[in-house]
């Protein structure tokens, strides 16, 4: 298989001299071949980015399709998350040590807290380890997951700067609030379930419109959205056609009055799961 480098990207610099793909390729719930598979056509088709998590239990099939694409490892961005059990400033790690065994790879561009676990009140200092881990070269990049503004207060209290917050966005769950505190913290967002699991959304005129207008799918308009507010996008597919059409979205932009359409479908509901109750 054959690395595709054609497809001319946007970036977003997240930290100095850190630039990640906006786009990248979700990887829940997709485990074993399935997973490998979907990593390895996902790159030759031109993803440059591979979202992955402990909890997926996913990241030694997603490890495989790295090495099966067979794309030079500075080429790929690669972001993982850890659980619980990494939840303190040593413990990070050992969860860096063996999320980087699991996946064969000598080091990730970010590493996630992938929840607050605001129970057991050690995200911060599991924020410390994670700092760390970039100031010895180890790790390209940290960042956080579903923190809610509370969680990422006490982290910049701490004067810590996590360098994305991955967190459930899409048009009908824009979090204006939360969008607004990672912004005024400096913390680049990135979207996860961006399409919604395939949303309602796709069929609304404020998405079809721009569609029939810019020639493209309703799924593309909403990326190209995500793209244009600034945000990093993950939208998972394992189909050859949706994977080519979710990263066919870097040859057109939305006018003003587009994106403020689709900004106008936001039922003001927050994320599936609420940080303070649901962990991992
Ligand atoms: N940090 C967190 O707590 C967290 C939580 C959830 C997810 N995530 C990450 O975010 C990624 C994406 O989120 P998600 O999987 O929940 O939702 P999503 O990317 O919004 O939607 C994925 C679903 O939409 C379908 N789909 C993909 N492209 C499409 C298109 N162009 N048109 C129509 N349908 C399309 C996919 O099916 P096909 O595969 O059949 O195309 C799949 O069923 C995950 O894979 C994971 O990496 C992170």
């Amino acid at each position: 298989m054959t690395p595709n480098n054609t497809v001319q990207q946007t970036a977003l610099e997240i930290a100095p001299g850190v630039v990640v793909p906006m786009i990248g390729l979700g990887t829940w719930p997709l485990v074993g071949e399935d997973a490998t598979d979907a990593v390895a056509r996902g790159i030759a088709h031109g993803y440059r980015h591979v979202d992955t998590a402990q909890k997926y239990g996913n990241e030694d099939a997603v490890g495989e399709g790295i090495r099966r694409a067979g794309i030079e490892r500075s080429e790929l961005w690669v972001t993982s998350k850890l659980s619980l059990p990494g939840h303190s400033r040593t413990a990070v790690r050992t969860a860096y040590a063996e999320a980087l065994d699991r996946l064969g790879l000598e080091y990730l561009d970010l590493f996630l807290i992938h929840w607050p676990n605001p129970q057991l009140d050690r995200y911060v200092e599991t924020c410390v380890g994670l700092q760390e881990l970039v100031h010895e070269g180890a790790l390209r990049s940290w960042g956080v997951s579903n923190f809610k503004p509370a969680h990422l207060d006490r982290v910049a209290a701490a004067g810590l700067k996590p360098a994305v917050n991955q967190i459930q966005v899409d048009p009908h769950h824009l979090q204006r609030s939360q969008l607004e505190h990672n912004a005024a913290l400096g913390i680049a967002t990135a979207a996860y379930s961006p399409l919604g699991r395939a949303g309602k959304f796709l069929e609304h005129p404020a998405v079809t419109g721009p569609a029939a207008a810019h020639g493209k799918t309703p799924a593309q308009v909403v990326l190209r959205w995500h793209l244009d507010s600034g945000r990093i996008a993950v939208p998972k597919s394992a189909s050859n056609d949706r994977q080519l059409e979710n990263l066919n979205v870097f040859d057109f932009a939305l006018t003003d009055g587009e994106l403020s359409a689709i900004d106008a479908l936001d039922t003001g509901a927050g994320p599936r799961l609420d940080a303070n109750e649901y962990g991992h």
